[in-house]
């Protein structure tokens, strides 16, 4: 890949020989059923976690995500289970939260992963832009219901081995901040994908101040081949400005496939080398400084208190 999708695997990191065996530990990947967390799901149940909740929304998207996984790792089975999560809707949130804590007494890893892109103007169950609400809030509603779980868990180990103890934002370069109720009629489908990314990028940020003792990273996992676009540039959208735009993106700088885009948040999650907390990342591993906003700590606070306020009020 080249300079408009960047791929650069500086720690050649190899999923099946680079993340250490997995032994004891328990770990979330949300969007678990598809593209990019299906097959982060499928490279960390080959090390034996003792379990691996692969979230998604309906069992029946569990069970067929599960039929590949297994004839590509047939123990996987003995690791990998359901968790029904819809990140649009706290109530789904709040429930999948109770369950993991109700079945853990400790929690190694939280890949938030699951999203979505260029989706037409909507509202989440609770009431929120649906990009910024599925991709953000509801995981950041997921992160601080089982923030409890993670630190106690990094409190329990060896002081050398407290930075295993990970949660992983899958943002992306579009990152940019704006506002976040109502369905944002105002902007492009693309401006609210941008914003909920950004967010994702700041909480990260805010979480080290918060939550030092958990590792908290965001990454990019560059231009990937999965279904994300699927919706939009197979509808009469991919005639428009913003679907020829990535059309022509797409046709120059070339996509990676899932296993490359998946490298990059399992390298953040299982890399037993430096991983800088609060930092972001871009395939594979590498330091990504990101734009002004992404590490605008007064943005990344406002941000933070706003989160924080809303989830009170939704009783989180
Ligand atoms: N592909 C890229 O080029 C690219 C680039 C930058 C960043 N990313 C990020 O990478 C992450 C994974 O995307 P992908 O490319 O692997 O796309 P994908 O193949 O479309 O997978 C997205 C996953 O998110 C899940 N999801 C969507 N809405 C959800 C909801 N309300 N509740 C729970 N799960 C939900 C989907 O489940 P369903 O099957 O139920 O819809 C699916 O499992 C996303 O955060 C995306 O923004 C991707």
């Amino acid at each position: 890949m080249g300079l408009l999708n960047p791929y650069k695997n500086i720690h050649a990191f190899d999923p099946k020989t680079s993340i250490p065996e997995l032994t004891g530990r328990v770990i979330i990947v949300t969007g678990g059923n598809a593209g990019i967390g299906k097959q982060a799901v499928l490279e960390l149940s080959r090390h034996n976690p003792r379990r691996l909740y692969l979230a998604a929304r309906s069992r029946t998207k569990f069970d067929a995500a599960l039929k590949d996984i297994l004839l590509a790792n047939p123990n996987a089975s003995s690791c990998v289970e359901y968790l029904e999560l819809d990140l649009a809707n706290l109530k789904s949130i709040r429930a999948a939260a109770n369950k993991v804590l109700a079945e853990n007494t400790r929690l190694d890893i939280l890949i938030n992963n699951g999203g979505i892109m260029a989706n037409p103007p909507a509202l989440s169950a609770d009431g929120y832009e649906l990009q910024f609400a599925t991709n953000y809030f509801g995981h950041a509603a997921l992160t601080k219901l089982l923030m409890p779980l993670l630190q106690r868990t990094a409190e329990a180990l060896p002081e050398m081995q407290r930075n295993t103890v990970r949660v992983v934002h899958v943002s992306s370069a579009a990152a940019r901040l704006d506002q976040q109720k109502g369905k944002r009629e105002d902007v492009n489908e693309y401006a609210r994908y941008s914003i909920s990314k950004l967010a994702q990028i700041l909480y990260a940020r805010q979480s080290v101040v918060h939550w030092p003792d958990v590792v908290h990273v965001a990454i990019q996992p560059g231009r990937v081949d999965t279904g994300l676009l699927d919706h939009y540039l197979g509808s009469g959208k991919r005639w428009g400005p913003l679907g020829l735009m990535q059309r022509t993106y797409d046709a120059v700088a070339g996509k990676l496939t899932v296993e490359e885009g998946a490298l990059t948040p399992l390298w953040a999650a299982t890399w037993t080398g430096d991983v800088s907390n609060g930092g972001m990342f871009s395939p594979v591993g590498v330091p990504e400084p990101g734009s002004a906003q992404c590490r605008d700590d007064k943005l990344a606070k406002a941000l933070w208190d706003w989160t924080e306020e809303e989830l009170r009020k939704a009783g989180i």
